[in-house]
Formats: C-alpha cells, sequence, structure tokens
C-alpha cells in the first residue's frame, strides 16, 4: 500500500501534460515526473555518443546506464541533467523530439526507462506524464486521465514554444507534430493509448487552471483522501 497515490497523464504531444501536470503538482503537493523527458536525454545522449536512433540494442545498453538527474532551475523550474550537465534547453528542440519518438519505439529503450520511472514512482505522491504510464508503467494508479486537443490546437501550441525564433512555419510544425503522433500510437511496444479506467479530458478549449480543475473534479475518491484534498 501507498501512503500517498500515483497520477499517470498520457495524450498525444502538445495535449498539455506538462503545463497540467506542473500546475497539479503544485496544487496536490506531488513530484512530477516527466517520463517524455528521459526519452529525450536518450535521444540526446545517443547522438552525444555517435549511436544511430535505430540501434535498439546499442541504446538499450546506453539507457541503462544513463546517469540522469532532476535537478530544479534558478527560479525553482524543473530541470534535466546528463551526467551532471543541465540538458534541460538541449532535449526540447524539434530535432531531439523527433528523436525521443524514435528511440522510444524500442523494446531495449523501454524497458531501461519503465524500470527507472517504476523506482522513481513507486512510494507514490507523484504524478508522471507521458504515453504508457497508465498502461504500462504504474497501471495500478490511483488516478489515470488521458489528456488530448484538436491536432491543429496541439500544433500551435508548439509553433509558439518553437516557433518563436521563427525557425518553422506552422503547416511544417503540424506535419512533424502528427508524424509523432502516427508513431507513437502505431509502434508495437507500448503505443500511446488511454489506459483502463482513464478519464479523458479535451483541452482544445480550456485553459491550464480549467483543464487541472476538471481533473480535480474527476479524481476518484481513493486518490481524492490520500492528496488531503
Ligand atoms: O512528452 P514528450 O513530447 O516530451 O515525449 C517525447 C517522445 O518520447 C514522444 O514522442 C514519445 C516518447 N515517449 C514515450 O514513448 N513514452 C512516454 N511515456 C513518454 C514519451
Amino acid at each position: 500500500m501507498r501512503d500517498r497515490p500515483i497520477v499517470t497523464i498520457d495524450g498525444p504531444s502538445g495535449a498539455g501534460k506538462t503545463t497540467v501536470s506542473r500546475r497539479l503538482a503544485e496544487r496536490a503537493s506531488l513530484t512530477r515526473l516527466d517520463t517524455g523527458a528521459m526519452y529525450r536525454a536518450c535521444a540526446l545522449a545517443a547522438r552525444k555518443a555517435g549511436i544511430p536512433w535505430s540501434d535498439g540494442a546499442r541504446l538499450g545498453r546506453l539507457c541503462a546506464e544513463l546517469d540522469l538527474s532532476f535537478p530544479k532551475g534558478e527560479k525553482g523550474e524543473p530541470g534535466v541533467a546528463l551526467r551532471g550537465e543541465d540538458v534541460s534547453d538541449a532535449i526540447r528542440t524539434p530535432e531531439i523530439s523527433m528523436g525521443a519518438s524514435e528511440v522510444s519505439v524500442h523494446k531495449q529503450v523501454r524497458e531501461a526507462m519503465v524500470s527507472l520511472q517504476r523506482k522513481l514512482g513507486e512510494r507514490g505522491g507523484v504524478v508522471l506524464e507521458g504515453r504508457d504510464t497508465g498502461t504500462v508503467v504504474f497501471p495500478d494508479a490511483e488516478a489515470k486521465f488521458f489528456l488530448d486537443a484538436a491536432a491543429a490546437v496541439r500544433a500551435k501550441r508548439r509553433f509558439l514554444e518553437w516557433g518563436a525564433g521563427g525557425r518553422k512555419p506552422f503547416e511544417e510544425v503540424l506535419r512533424e507534430v502528427l508524424r509523432r503522433d502516427i508513431r507513437d500510437s502505431t509502434r508495437e511496444h507500448s503505443p500511446l493509448r488511454m489506459a483502463e479506467g482513464a478519464v479523458y479530458i479535451d483541452t482544445t478549449t480550456l485553459t491550464v487552471e480549467e483543464a487541472v480543475e476538471e481533473m480535480l473534479r474527476n479524481l476518484p475518491d481513493g486518490a481524492r483522501k490520500g492528496l488531503g484534498l
């Protein structure tokens, strides 16, 4: 038995998982585990080591020994470090986004990451966000959510994030978002799908606060008690 619940949030890119899980973590005093950041760190580490994103066996070995940590930034914002080096920004580029999607298809990579995620979260009091956190990592989580939004809105959110430097036209961002969604939901191992018992929330027209309120309203009783809400 866990003293405090595990909350999982899965969904496609741009559905709002990151902002919503940050806010939920603050509201309910949970530790946040961004599992996507771990696959991103794997893609970046592979690039630095000259390992192709298609080489499952070598990537699996790399991930099993990945020296990952989650230091807080100057303003307390959550960060990611590889061998002690802050890579919070380096893992957020469009290239590494696609790389994360590519490395995450491999069974060896998934096994290494899921085992680490279980170790980090098993004591509870945690909100995990990703693609398989409610289906594979913690299918027994006390509360599970699936966040979704219209593809154009999801791409617009990414565009505003990435496009600030005017790097890519919106149509290209939309194409990339759709390509990543297709790969993430059609891969053989742990494809993105809604977990059994998950609550579906469409964030297309919701603000972050509205989405969090909707989640809090839909918390199963057991999880609500454990969160002290
Ligand atoms: O959530 P994100 O955009 O940071 O995730 C990057 C990629 O990592 C995503 O395209 C698929 C992969 N991923 C995964 O396979 N399983 C997870 N639990 C989280 C992310």
